[in-house]
């Protein structure tokens, strides 16, 4: 049987996402076992899974290390994968967010000082409603920017708001709803087009 390459995030989404491939009929019994391997085969069902840093998982599609699989919709927002997006999981539900302190207003007359994680998706919000904005890229710790005078704002995932919320900030503007999609490489839906449809539709919901 031919085996179809699968990177799943690694953490709490992963086991969500894996959960539904497994209810869906591709359950790999050695990844449910305590240990830190990364790679998980179960050739009577024609799997292999992959453990991979979620921002990381898009990289292995796009260039084919893995047939198919689960990145958040943020991220291919942000990186612009050339791959093809099979379905919304439905998990991983979360907003990309303008957040701010409490008493900050913006009267537009100078440049406004954005820190985040995602500078591609910061840069085409604000392009489209014509604001100027500098673009602070950070890699994590987004909330602290703003109250530390480093930025006005941030554009970051609100998933709970607690984040926000326990360190006296808000969110102001929804950018984008946010959840994991399954993506797959463009070359593997060619060649492998029977098993990953019916991988897509088992574990989507829809081929
Ligand atoms: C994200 C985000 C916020 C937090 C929001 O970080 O950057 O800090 O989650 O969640 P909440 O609204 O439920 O509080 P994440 O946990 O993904 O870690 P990261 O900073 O490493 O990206």
């Amino acid at each position: 049987m031919e085996t179809i390459n699968i990177a799943l995030p690694k953490g709490r989404l992963g086991e969500k996402v894996y959960a539904m491939f497994k209810a869906a009929g591709y359950e790999c019994p050695s990844i449910e076992e305590e240990n830190r391997k990364l790679i998980f085969e179960n050739p009577d069902k024609g799997v292999r899974y992959f453990w991979v840093k979620p921002s990381d998982v898009a990289i292995y599609v796009e260039r084919g290390a893995a047939d198919v699989g689960v990145a958040g919709k943020d991220i291919l927002l942000e990186y612009r994968p050339d791959v093809y997006e099979l379905a919304d999981l439905g998990v991983g539900k979360c907003r990309m967010c303008v957040a701010g302190k409490k008493d900050f207003f913006d009267d537009r007359t100078q440049t406004l000082r954005v820190a985040t994680k995602f500078p591609h998706i910061a840069r085409t919000y604000y392009s489209s409603l014509s604001r100027d904005i500098d673009i602070i890229k950070l890699n994590g710790s987004i909330e602290l920017a703003p109250i530390l005078g480093l930025s006005d704002v941030i554009v970051d995932i609100v998933e709970t708001g607690r984040t926000l919320l326990e360190n006296g900030l808000e969110p102001r503007e929804e950018i984008v709803p946010i959840s994991a999609r399954l993506i797959a490489n463009k070359v593997s839906y060619k060649f492998k087009n029977a098993a990953i449809r019916r991988l897509a539709g088992a574990v989507g919901g829809r081929e």
